[in-house]
């Protein structure tokens, strides 16, 4: 079985649409076809400024919503990325062959650095995309599921896997992105040209899973929609609409042209009416289950656990053969 190795930030108290689509959808199915790795990058989430408390919920909080949303702990290794230390340590060797100028001109850190003004800006915002890098050549991944935002940390990914073997010797296998186009880019409800996001979009423009589902409801029913009336799939003219088509279809399981035929001759307010109905009866499980999971935390500390000593067993020896390649005295 093929490797997948995908991680998510807890940097919000829901996962949003767009994570659900984009990523998660993916990672469950992947589960029964592949052999899958899934963590929670609490790392990753410290780059920004951070509450400690908010933190810990939220790790949690992602935890349980992933368990909730269908990994199943029988089937992948679900781990938190902190309880293994091997991704910092593989981290800092990644570092070390990363030229300065590449780590530079990541997109995700020049919008996030610009925004956030130099001195606002942390060494771990920049050095972000390397622990992403670590996170998936631990695991000796052969796919990595993500959205389209993640393309490019892939593509560094990518070079710094071939680098490494290069220059000390084969240790990594090379992975590939696994995007799936139709829902790669979930875009913002009151900007569909923009991507939803948790920290872009405007509270109209993001759907979250935990949201309470009648808020949910009145968003979809109030997403910008596009000028003309027909309802047709088309990005570039009519974004809005065929944005809510792709979340449609993907909730339901069915085709975009089956959607096209069932709205044929009908309105936006009929497609919007009916989406915002398959939305609520989507996140209301998903909101109990999250709760059910939360309500247990001995439960979700012993999936942890085990997950963790999963994730150790494949990430120590690839961390050791990195450090044996790249000329570290091996410990007596
Ligand atoms: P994060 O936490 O921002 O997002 C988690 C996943 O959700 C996808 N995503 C979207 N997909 C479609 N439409 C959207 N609007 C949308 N918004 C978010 C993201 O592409 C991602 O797949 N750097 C990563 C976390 C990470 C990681 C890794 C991923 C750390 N280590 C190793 C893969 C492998 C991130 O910030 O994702």
């Amino acid at each position: 079985r093929p490797r997948v190795l995908s991680g998510i930030q807890p940097t919000a108290d829901s996962f949003h649409l767009g994570n659900y689509l984009g990523a998660v959808r993916n990672w469950v199915s992947m589960q029964d076809t592949h052999d899958a790795f899934y963590c929670v990058v609490d790392l990753h989430a410290i780059t920004m400024g951070h509450d400690p408390v908010a933190l810990r919920n939220r790790t949690r909080l992602s935890v349980a919503q992933l368990l909730a949303l269908g990994l199943d702990p029988d089937r992948c290794t679900l781990f938190v990325q902190s309880h293994v230390p091997e991704h910092a340590q593989l981290g800092w060797v990644l570092s070390c062959i990363t030229g300065f100028g590449e780590a530079g001109r990541m997109v995700q850190f020049k919008d996030k650095s610009a925004k956030a003004g130099q001195d606002s800006t942390s060494v771990g915002l920049f050095t972000y995309p390397i622990l992403q890098a670590a996170d998936i050549l631990l695991y000796q991944a052969d796919q990595v599921p993500v959205g389209e935002d993640q393309r490019q940390h892939l593509e560094l990914t990518r070079d710094l896997a071939q680098r490494f073997n290069t220059r000390f010797g084969q240790t990594f296998t090379v992975p590939s992105a696994y995007i799936v186009k139709d829902t790669a880019k979930i875009t913002d409800l009151q900007d569909p040209t923009s991507k939803m996001s948790k920290s872009a979009s405007s509270p109209n423009g993001i759907i979250e899973l935990l949201d309470d589902p009648a808020r949910s409801a009145k968003k979809i029913k109030s997403a910008v929609t596009d000028t003309g009336r027909e309802i047709l799939y088309d990005e570039e003219n009519k974004p809005g609409i065929s944005n809510l088509l792709t979340i449609y279809a993907a909730l339901t399981n069915r085709a975009i042209d089956e959607l096209l035929e069932m709205y044929d001759g009908r309105g936006y307010g009929d497609l919007k009416k009916d989406l915002a109905e398959v939305l609520v009866e989507f996140v209301k499980p998903i909101q109990e289950r999250t709760r059910a999971y939360l309500d247990d935390p001995a439960q979700l500390d012993k999936i942890l656990a085990i997950g963790a000593e999963k994730a150790r067993a494949v990430s120590a020896v690839t961390l050791a053969a990195a450090y044996q390649n790249v000329g570290f005295v091996s410990p007596a």
